[in-house]
């Protein structure tokens, strides 16, 4: 009862449009996909994930012409941040058309929308747009466990989702994802662009107005903010404990400077794991998980890193986050989230 391992869209296609779910590769990170318009996969993306029906699903579409099928306004500012960033790791959260079905939006009046920079999977859902009558779009979160560390690879999708899955279902090798962090997801308010997840996508150039970032990661929100369910303070998470210590920690004999770090170090029988830019040199004793050169390369190591500390059997991660780079906010965010204990 193992789903299929594919290479071709249009067999990936097929799968979907049968009513089976389909991980996909992104450039982000890899997709369990389900036809947009098929609810009862829709509602098997959700029991196979393990993730409750009020955290809304993001849309994937082939095409951003296809955005107001979906959308029922798009302010114009954004429409030019979509047309410039897609295909690509950005999720815009609209005002959602009425047909749009709450299974997907979590019961809220907006849908989140994204075309993904990975040929492979727009190349499916084009096919699954050719079939008489089917939308061209998948519902697609992470494919991972709710809550757990998403996954990167094939072989990640298979190693956590793989039991939970069917013949009925594919996965999609697409090879590792190149960006390796969720996509940035913004909406637009009063005040103008409005990041709600930071992720993959840099909108610091946007010219339009400044960004503001939502809270998320102490879960405070104001009434016309947005849940962002996935932004929970405690996700992305592997079994070890994960320690976030700041950029500028260097490990040196008999401590650091990072006051976390020597607190591990003096629990005993503590196997500890190292995630740090490559300058940061490795203390004695532990096992260097990841030396990533810049923000980039350490985006695209995390999750692989993470999921290593767990084969490895290790009780603790000391994260050093990247000293700069437009990948640092997003990178910081998961790394606080996977140290979350609650
Ligand atoms: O990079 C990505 O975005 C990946 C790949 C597969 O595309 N997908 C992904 O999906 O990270 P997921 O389901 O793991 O996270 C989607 C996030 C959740 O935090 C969800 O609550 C939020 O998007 N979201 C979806 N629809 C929303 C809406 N209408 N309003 C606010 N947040 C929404
Ligand atoms: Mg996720």
């Amino acid at each position: 009862m193992t789903p299929r391992s594919l290479t071709h869209p249009e067999d990936a296609a097929l799968v979907l449009v049968a009513g089976g779910l389909v991980a996909l590769p992104t450039e982000t990170v890899y997709g369990l996909a389900a036809a947009a318009d098929d609810p009862e996969a829709v509602g098997r993306v959700f029991a196979v994930k393990g993730r409750p029906r009020s955290h809304p699903l993001i849309v994937h579409l082939a095409r951003a012409e296809d955005v107001h099928l979906w959308a029922s306004e798009v302010p114009e500012p954004l429409e030019r941040l979509l047309v410039s960033a897609w295909p690509g790791p950005l999720t815009v959260v609209l005002p959602k058309q009425p047909w749009v079905p709450s299974l997907i939006t979590g019961e809220q009046n907006t849908v989140a929308l994204r075309v993904p920079a990975h040929d492979l999977t727009r190349r499916v859902i084009a096919a699954l747009g050719e079939q008489d009558g089917r939308l061209a779009a998948v519902v697609a979160p992470s494919a991972n466990p709710f809550g757990a560390v998403s996954p990167t690879t094939a072989e990640h999708v298979l190693s956590g989702l793989g039991p939970r899955l069917t013949e009925r279902d594919a996965i999609l090798d697409g090879g590792p994802c190149a960006v390796g962090v969720e996509s940035t997801i913004v909406d637009w308010s009063a005040a103008g662009l409005r990041v709600l997840r930071p992720g993959g996508f840099d909108v610091s150039g946007f010219d339009s107005a400044p960004a503001t970032t939502v809270n998320s990661a102490t879960g405070s929100r104001s009434a016309a903010q947005p849940r962002v369910p996935g932004t929970l303070p405690s996700h992305y998470a592997p079994r070890a404990r994960v320690h976030l210590v700041p950029a500028d920690t260097h490990f040196h004999e008999g401590g650091s400077t990072g006051a976390a770090a020597v607190r591990i170090t003096e629990t005993a029988g503590a196997r500890i794991g190292l995630i740090a830019p490559a300058h940061v040199a490795t203390p004695a004793g532990w096992h260097r998980l990841a030396a990533p050169d810049d923000d980039r390369v350490y985006a695209r190591m995390l999750y692989s890193a993470l999921r290593e500390a767990d084969q490895l059997g290790l009780s603790d991660v000391v994260a050093v986050p990247p000293g700069s780079g437009p990948l640092v906010a997003a990178i910081e965010d998961r790394l606080r989230r996977a140290s979350a204990t609650e």
